[in-house]
């Protein structure tokens, strides 16, 4: 039996209803079996919630159909990437994506995008995403909790991208607040029927990225069901969703690796890949397709290359990027802070100043500042905290005193303070001597210095 209703047409066939819908050139599938009541009620929850059928058989799909599978896809199109750089919110953006793929990195994430906004707001697309031609390998990334707001957002991206992932890691209060990333984790009825719209009606593979449960066992179960819903590459981020900021810890690359023999889809391990020795470290232990890395990328864009590249120059190119693909400032800035940290925290004043600037003429003065004392073998400058202020005031007051009293001593016993002379004179060479500056903020910072090799630190007020 066949009945049309508009833009849905009802199929019953052997105890099976079959509607499809279709609105604006997404189709999504229903259908209705026979079944135990239990069945039914969880099938109810999710058809409710979704408007799609977990029993779906996509045979005849043409989308589907043109789509290359698992592996086929990972090694004739993606050239089987086994370093790749993570989605990152504020940073993952055209320049320094680019600035990866010219150090090594073989596929890059794009940050996440709120599916909803992406796909309702034409401002929210545009400050959020670009690409170009050699941008690519590209995973676009969104969250959601919609199959038709993340459907939706996906089919603007579709055409400039090699693959659509969606975010189930996020642990952030904002995710929690919206529900979704690492919030759906141990809600199946959300977010399978997302990834069956999503494959459905994607022209891209779907990639998933997921966080641990609790149990492994519960992990292993949802990654599965994944595979079985369509997605074509999971990434796993091997620390649970409480395992974040300071609790975050290694990376549990144990269960990586018992997820990854379960599967037949590729898979990414993620997490505690900091310097190149870790990649094939991280490989061996996880069976892993590929390895993902995000703070160790953000601390060494070039991590990837196994070259030693000095971070002055890899902040010079990100620069000349970002003129190339117009960046927001905040996020050019925030990414030197990253990749210059080492460096910045031996030279407090001009990270202060990093913090002022206003303009990529002043952020490339900083870095060439930077260079310059690195070169010249500058002394270190610390910013003070209170409490060293204090100390560093009681201090000065004490020499203070110490010189008033020895100049009455030498005075009165001139041949005393000849006797002590040499000795105290040794003592002093051997100190660091502190000097203090300031400067708009009214920051203080002391220059730390050996005796002889000081060199008051100028200030750009
Ligand atoms: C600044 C920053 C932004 C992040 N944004 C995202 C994001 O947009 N989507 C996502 O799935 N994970 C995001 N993450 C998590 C990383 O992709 C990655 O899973 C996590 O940092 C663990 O990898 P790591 O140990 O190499 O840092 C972000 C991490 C950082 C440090």
């Amino acid at each position: 039996m066949s009945e049309q209703t508009g833009t849905e047409k009802v199929e019953v066939q052997d105890n099976i209803t079959t509607t499809t819908t279709v609105t604006d050139s997404i189709t999504t599938t229903t259908s209705t079996t026979t079944t135990t009541i239990e069945e039914t009620k969880t099938k109810e929850t999710e058809i409710e919630h979704t408007g799609i059928n977990p029993e779906l058989t996509l045979i005849n799909n043409p989308i589907i159909m043109n789509k290359l599978a698992g592996y086929q896809f990972f090694e004739k199109i993606l050239k089987s990437p086994k370093k790749i750089v993570a989605p990152m919110v504020d940073h993952t953006y055209l320049a320094f994506r680019m600035l990866c793929r010219k150090y090594g990195s073989d596929m890059v994430y794009t940050p996440m995008m709120h599916s909803k906004n992406f796909a309702t707001q034409k401002v929210y697309r545009k400050d959020n995403f670009s690409t170009c031609p050699e941008d690519r390998p590209l995973v676009v990334q969104f969250c959601g909790n919609e199959p038709e707001w993340v459907v939706k957002a996906a089919k603007y991206v579709e055409n400039d991208c090699d693959a659509i992932d969606l975010n189930l890691g996020c642990p952030q209060q904002i995710a929690r607040r919206g529900n979704y990333g690492s919030f759906l984790l141990d809600k199946p009825h959300i977010i399978l029927p997302i990834v069956r719209a999503l494959h459905q009606n994607i022209k891209v593979p779907i990639f998933c990225k997921i966080r641990l449960l609790p149990n492994l066992d519960d992990t292993i179960k949802l990654a599965k069901d994944l595979q079985d819903a369509g997605c074509q590459l999971l990434t796993v981020h091997g620390r649970t969703k409480e395992q974040k900021g300071q609790f975050a810890g290694v990376a549990n690359w144990d269960a990586i690796a018992r997820i990854k023999k379960e599967l037949t889809i590729p898979v990414i391990a993620n997490g505690s890949v900091l310097e190149y020795e870790d990649i094939d470290r991280c490989l061996n232990q996880t069976g892993a397709d590929g390895v993902m890395s995000a703070d160790g990328i953000l601390a060494n864009p070039a991590m990837f290359s196994g070259l030693n590249v000095d971070t002055i120059q890899v902040a010079r190119d990100y620069l000349e990027l970002c003129h190339k693909y117009p960046t927001q400032l905040g996020i050019a800035r925030s990414h030197l802070f990253k990749m210059l940290k080492s460096k910045l925290d031996l030279q407090a004043d001009l990270r202060d100043q990093l913090h002022q600037c206003a303009t990529y003429p002043e952020l490339s003065e900083i870095v060439e500042q930077l260079d310059h004392r690195i070169k010249t073998n500058a002394p270190q400058v610390k910013v003070l905290s209170n409490k060293e202020k204090r100390e560093l005031k009681a201090k000065q007051e004490q020499e203070q005193k110490d010189q008033n009293t020895t100049t009455t001593t030498d005075n009165t016993n001139n041949n005393n303070k000849r006797d002590n002379n040499n000795e105290d004179e040794t003592d002093q060479s051997d100190k660091k001597k502190v000097k203090t500056n300031n400067d708009k903020n009214n920051n203080e910072y002391v220059i730390l210095t050996k005796d002889g090799a000081s060199e008051p630190v100028p200030m750009q007020n």
